[in-house]
């Protein structure tokens, strides 16, 4: 369970600030589902500090490893992908559930939206969770995901990327935002990546390679730290809503 003095900002929280365009013109979608009204605050009991609470029991042992569910290994570059979940003060945040979502090393979806005409991977189901240990590191073992296209505009590729979310203390407490890799070349072109407006804001969304998490012989390693408090130094920037 986090800690009582651990920081969680909520999405609206009144420091949300200027940092992620939400209703960036670049990003088709975000024309139709950017907030264009003013924030609703929820009843406070809707911000019950109870729940969700997610005991070790509640998460199988093998649900960080998205490589060992189905009856064969998936294809791809096998990765370890860790970091910690801190505060801007840099305390950590214990026993949060962080979750992540994924397209296959083909850059396809396990999922009927998902019609591009690249392979799925019946040993890849594309997602996992963990809970943050005391030290508020999370750790996956997956594939590194593949490019794919969108259809926000003519020749529209998405660098490859890892949808996170990360749950505070209760439902109305959770931030979604996504990971990438480092050296990706569709950075410049892509406007989800450059919804998030300050360049040093948008190096934070990007992992860094570590040989020192790297495993001989077996996977590459990635480090990447989430830090949550909109507007701190160091902060990393979320999404409004899932994408
Ligand atoms: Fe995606």
């Amino acid at each position: 369970m986090i800690s009582e003095d651990s920081q969680i900002v909520l999405p609206d929280d009144p420091s949300f600030g200027p940092e992620v365009q939400v209703d960036y013109p670049g990003y088709r979608s975000t024309r139709w589902r950017a907030p264009d009204r003013p924030l609703v605050t929820l009843p406070e009991d809707q911000h019950d500090p109870r729940g969700p609470v997610f005991g070790e029991s509640a998460i199988d042992e093998r649900d960080h490893d998205l490589t060992v569910r189905h009856d064969g290994e998936p294809l791809g570059e096998r990765i370890t992908v860790t970091g910690r979940l801190l505060d801007v003060d840099g305390r950590p945040l214990r026993g949060a559930l962080i979750e992540i979502w994924q397209a296959n090393a083909a850059g396809r979806y396990k999922h009927d939206v998902d019609q591009h005409p690249a392979p799925l991977d019946p040993n890849f189901d594309g997602a996992g969770r963990c809970l943050t240990d005391d030290d508020g590191r999370y750790r996956f073992v997956t594939i590194k995901p593949g490019s794919y296209p969108w259809g926000n505009h003519e020749n529209a590729w998405r660098p490859a990327h890892i949808h996170f979310s990360v749950f505070g203390r209760a439902f109305t407490q959770r931030l979604v935002t996504q990971m990438y890799f480092p050296g990706d070349p569709l950075f410049e072109f892509d406007p989800i990546f450059h919804s998030v407006r300050d360049p040093k804001a948008r190096e934070l969304l990007v992992s860094r390679f570590d040989l020192a998490t790297t495993s001989p012989a077996w996977a590459l390693g990635y480090q990447w730290d989430i830090v949550l408090g909109r507007g701190g130094p160091g902060s990393t920037s979320f999404e409004e809503g899932d994408a």
